[in-house]
């Protein structure tokens, strides 16, 4: 296995901790709906601020401590004021269980997909994808040309289109949300490669497709968000041909990053996700981030470090794993592996990518 030596355990200060708590504990006082405003206005300008602090080569803790322990004392003097105060309709009813929380999740990005501009969605991703691997030394038309590759969680379809355009003969879209696969076929409809694109609705986690039917398994950013980590490690087993490939990517644990994230969905629970949406594109907020900021905020996240994915993908017959640690410069893992300052302080092990051969 060829891998770069192991970062030291993620830091997260006791007193960045203890910030955030306190955050989420005023938030969870607040239990009218009356102040979702309140609290969707802190939430989006904690995260807007990490953007521009986590840009500075100066130590994130104080700063991170700093800004939650002003957002604390700004909610509780605000609702004691009585600013901000409005009311909004009740959120939908939501089915409960393991359906619900499936329902929720293809809902939340669903939602999302419809806003991506062209160039975001043809161009960025495409481009994004071709610098990512070439950084890593992997040839974009090596990796996929002449595969039949399946899209593990393909959401909008927007890289199922950058791999039929790096040269696959077929690839497959899975994903569990119709409303994501309805748009990835009307954009299939728009392209010269459309023919090569299929988009199948099904469940990672029982994929609808024979065993060792596919060259490549391609699962962008969708694992950590499903029921069962390891049956989707197991069912991408299944379904790639011995010998073939499996390119991952999922979150490993984020440093002070994942506790914002953490902090700001808990603390906002209670504020439904399309008014949040809706508050996004009254601001006029590009639809790329858009997407970014739904996915960090609403999205549900199972943290899991590396070396507990890289067991995972051995026990289920994967060998030859290599870490992609070099990304585009606005990735997280190429700050990490660039030793930029205070970079692992700020994002843990940052985004796990993978590519892997099936024994
Ligand atoms: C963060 S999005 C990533 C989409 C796409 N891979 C990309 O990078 O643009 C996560 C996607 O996973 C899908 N998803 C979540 N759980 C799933 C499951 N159990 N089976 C199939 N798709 C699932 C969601 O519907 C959503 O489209």
């Amino acid at each position: 296995m060829e891998m770069n030596p192991a970062p030291r355990p993620p830091l997260v200060d006791p007193l960045a901790s203890e910030a955030a708590s306190d955050y989420v504990r005023v938030c969870g006082e607040f239990t009218d709906r009356m102040f979702w405003p309140l609290k969707m206005f802190t939430a989006l300008n904690l995260f807007l601020w990490h953007m521009d602090a986590f840009e500075r080569d100066e130590d994130p803790v104080p700063l991170f401590v700093d800004v939650f322990t002003r957002a604390t004392r700004f909610l509780r003097q605000a609702t004691a004021s009585g600013t901000g105060m409005a009311s909004f309709p009740p959120p939908a009813t939501a089915a409960s269980g393991a359906e619900g929380f499936e329902q929720r999740i293809f809902g939340l990005f669903s939602d999302v997909w419809v806003g991506l501009t062209d160039d975001v969605y043809f161009d960025q991703s495409y481009e994004f994808t071709r610098q990512r691997l070439e950084k890593n030394e992997i040839a974009p038309g090596d990796l996929f040309g002449s595969k039949v590759v399946l899209d593990a969680g393909c959401g909008s379809g927007k890289f199922s289109c950058a791999l039929a355009r790096f040269g696959a003969d077929r690839v497959i879209g899975v994903d569990l949300g119709q409303k994501g696969l309805s748009f990835a076929r009307d954009q299939a409809a728009r392209v010269s490669y459309g023919h090569r694109l299929d988009y199948l609705c099904g469940s990672l986690l029982d994929l609808p497709l024979p065993d060792a039917s596919v060259d490549l398994v391609w699962s962008n950013g969708v694992v950590h968000h499903t029921l069962d980590y390891e049956r989707c490690i197991g069912e991408f087993a299944r379904v790639v041909k011995p010998a073939g490939t499996l390119f991952l990517y999922v979150n490993g644990r984020f440093g002070l990053f994942e506790l914002l994230l953490d902090t700001l969905r808990t603390a906002t629970a209670d504020v439904p996700r399309e008014l949040f949406q809706h508050f996004l594109i009254l601001l006029g907020i590009n639809s790329g981030r858009i997407y970014w900021i739904m996915d960090c905020l609403y999205a549900p996240y199972e943290w899991k470090g590396r070396a507990e994915v890289v067991a995972m993908l051995e026990r289920n017959g994967f060998s030859e794993i290599r870490q992609l640690t070099r990304g585009v410069a606005i990735d997280q893992i190429e700050q990490v592996s660039a030793g930029l300052p205070h970079a692992e302080a700020k994002y843990g092990e940052a985004q796990l990518k993978f590519v892997a051969t099936r024994t």
